[in-house]
């Protein structure tokens, strides 16, 4: 007989999933279809009512699916031994507690955390205080065995997308070419800073809608990638062996550097409609790539969409969580993009959450082998402690 039927009928563990409650957040950390894997392997689920709603996932389906429906968040919390979310722990005005004081020791939690970025440094202290062990999603390293448990990957993908129809939305002006009885108006020029995952979505995407596009990104790789999809790329200058770290990632630039990249997107910064900022080296805090002298030499009405703001943004000026107009340049800070594109976004994060707690949780118990990448890459809080290594060094630990 298979694990998975042997684990039939006895309960591994008791999984909850409340309703997020960040604003204009519409996604859920499970769909019905994935209830229905969690119950068969054997664990139970608690569905927060109406949790799934904003995705347009139902509560009947959820308990057709064998989930148990329950009123409130607190009782997801109280009842649940593994807690999976979409976003950070907030605070929940609606039970008048911050999600953290609904923990309990021991008591563990999956969520995207950003540990780095400095407006979470207290929420994750909270969280060791409490004893509460928290795995960060943005932490699975992109190892081919972790791709079906990357999350942020996926997310990537969605905020790569939206993001560039939301900035779109906010041009006083047409992306494309249009050819018009009163003359021929030009495409905008949109600008990509960090040709990543989300980068290169964004990237596409802007294309797709008729921009013209421009890349830069320290990598050589991501340089190619975003070349291939049509970019004219910003020469940066950055020599390869102070960008590229172990495993391909980016390397953090030093002081003189980051200035050299700041004048050589300067110098461009002006001729852009559209910039699309998601420079990011994995676990560390976004490097401020535009300042606010660059803001201001910006065309009025351009747009800045800063998807790095979860790790304090790759423009000095971008708003955190919102959208605001500095020198007449509309910056968007939204930190939960993914949120607006929630039924794509939920049905790619469940399948990623349910790989990751299928592969962390044998026999019924969260195993958490300190030696494995994965693990180490996620694990945030343990016993107390903050222990998340990019956690630490921002908050000087
Ligand atoms: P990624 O690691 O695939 O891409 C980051 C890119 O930045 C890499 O290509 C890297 O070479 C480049 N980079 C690093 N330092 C640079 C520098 N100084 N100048 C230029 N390029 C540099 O990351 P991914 O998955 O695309 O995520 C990017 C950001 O988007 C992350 O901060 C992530 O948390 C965020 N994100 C935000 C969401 C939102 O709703 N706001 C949703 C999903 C992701």
């Amino acid at each position: 007989m298979g694990q998975n039927n042997a684990n039939r009928g006895k309960t591994q563990m008791i999984i909850g999933v409340p309703k997020e409650i960040m604003h204009d957040e519409d996604r859920v950390s499970a769909t019905p279809d994935v209830c229905a894997r969690y119950i068969s392997l054997g664990h139970s689920v608690l569905v927060e009512k109406n949790a799934g709603e904003g995705s347009y996932f139902h509560d009947e389906q959820y308990a057709a699916a064998g989930a148990e429906i329950v009123d409130t968040a607190r009782e997801v919390y109280e009842r649940a031994e593994l807690i999976l979310k979409v976003k950070e722990p907030q605070f929940n005005r609606l039970m008048d507690m911050h999600e953290v004081d609904m923990m309990r020791p021991g008591q563990v939690l999956i969520t995207f955390i950003h540990p780095a970025a400095p407006s979470n440094h207290q929420m994750v202290q909270n969280l060791a205080a409490r004893g509460v062990t928290a795995l960060t999603l943005d932490g699975v390293p992109r190892i081919s065995r972790a791709q079906s448990m990357d999350a942020l990957t996926s997310m990537s993908t969605c905020a790569g997308y939206k993001g560039i129809i939301m900035g779109s939305n906010l041009l006083p002006r047409f992306v494309p070419q249009i050819f018009s009885a009163v003359g021929q108006i030009r495409p905008i020029n949109a600008l990509i800073v960090g040709a990543g995952v989300g980068g290169l979505q964004a990237l596409a995407t802007a294309k797709r809608l008729g921009a013209r596009v421009h890349a830069a990104d320290i990598r050589p790789a991501a340089r190619e990638q975003a070349q291939s999809l049509g970019a004219q790329i910003i020469e940066l200058n950055i020599p390869e062996e102070a960008a590229v770290g172990t495993g391909g990632y980016a390397k953090s630039l030093s002081r003189e550097l980051l200035a050299q990249e700041r004048a050589a997107l300067a110098a461009r910064l002006p001729e852009m409609d559209l910039v699309f900022l998601s420079a990011l080296v994995p676990g560390k805090l976004a490097p401020i790539l535009i300042t606010e002298e660059m803001v201001q030499a910006m065309k009025p009405g351009a747009v800045i969409v800063d998807i790095s703001i979860d790790q304090g943004g790759n423009c000095a000026l971008t708003p955190p969580g919102e959208i605001q107009t500095r020198h007449k340049v509309h910056l968007v800070g939204i930190k939960n993009i993914p949120g607006l594109l929630p039924e794509s976004a939920t049905s790619m994060f469940a399948l990623n959450m349910f790989n990751l707690v299928n592969y962390l949780i044998k026999d019924g118990q969260l195993v958490l082998d300190r030696g494995d990448e994965i693990v180490q890459g996620i694990l945030t809080t343990l016993d107390g402690q903050v222990v998340h290594a990019g956690a630490r060094e921002a908050m000087g630990l």
